[in-house]
């Protein structure tokens, strides 16, 4: 059985009082949540927000790393420096990542191997834009993007990590996947494992990310593939972040 996941994704957002009353409202409503929870708050954020959480349970992830282990790559954040600061998690490949950064399939492969490398536990982001669903390429974008990390890592590797899909269309807009939308992403992406190892593939947890809200979260997670979400603005709010982790019970 697959434990449910339920990750906050800060994106760039906070500030230390609001980090600071967001989390004491969060570990003062805990009771009736089942799941595990992390939150991924901005690099500047994660030693104050480790150690509001130290002892917690609340798991703490970066939004990202640098591919590189140390060296002269001005402004950027090694995974060995992560793990000093408690993180367990580091996303990979989100979108606005892929969007907004160039981040492409090689690097992106390159940073899932760097987290690993240091024992962190890479979620691996995948998702089509609307104009590929729209062309009926939401299969095979998300298969291409998943095969050029295990055609880096190899299938084993993902024993070690966490997938996320995020629809691009359905991220800060409102717009949701229907929980059927999802479901057969997901269902995809598990046989797609499956067929190269179906142990692996029986004990990933693939979240759902996308204007998850307290209100969807139930139906969402009640789906067979859905192991949780990958949550951005309701996570900034403590009252619907932990709505959503209770509907992951
Ligand atoms: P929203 O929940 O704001 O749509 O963001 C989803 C996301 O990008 C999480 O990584």
């Amino acid at each position: 059985m697959r434990k449910k996941l339920v990750a906050g994704n800060w994106k760039m957002n906070g500030a230390r009082e609001g980090n600071a009353a967001l989390l004491a409202a969060l570990l003062g409503g805990l009771d009736g949540c089942h799941c595990e929870i992390a939150v991924c708050p901005p690099f500047p954020y994660l030693s104050q927000v480790a150690s509001l959480l130290a002892d917690s349970g609340i798991a703490l992830g970066a939004q990202t790393l640098s591919e590189h282990a140390v060296g002269a790559y001005t402004g950027e954040v090694s995974g060995a420096m992560l793990v000093e600061f408690g993180c367990r998690y580091v996303l990979v490949g989100h979108s606005e990542r892929r969007a907004l950064f160039a981040e492409g399939d090689a690097q992106i492969a390159a940073k899932f191997a760097s987290a690993q490398a240091v024992g962190l536990m890479p979620v691996l982001c995948l998702g089509e834009t609307l104009a590929q669903r729209e062309c009926g390429e939401t299969f095979s974008v998300v298969a291409a993007q998943l095969a050029a990390v295990l055609d880096r890592v190899g299938v084993k590797a993902l024993a070690s990590a966490v997938v996320a899909y995020e629809p691009v269309w359905a991220i800060g807009t409102g717009l949701t996947a229907t929980p059927g939308q999802a479901q057969e992403v997901h269902a995809a992406i598990r046989s797609q494992v499956a067929a190269l190892d179906c142990d692996v593939a029986s004990g990933l947890r693939i979240l759902y990310g996308g204007s998850v809200k307290a209100q969807n979260a139930a139906e969402l997670f009640g789906q067979a593939d859905i192991d949780g979400g990958l949550i951005g603005g309701a996570a900034l709010v403590a009252e619907d972040f932990l709505a959503i982790c209770r509907a992951a019970n």
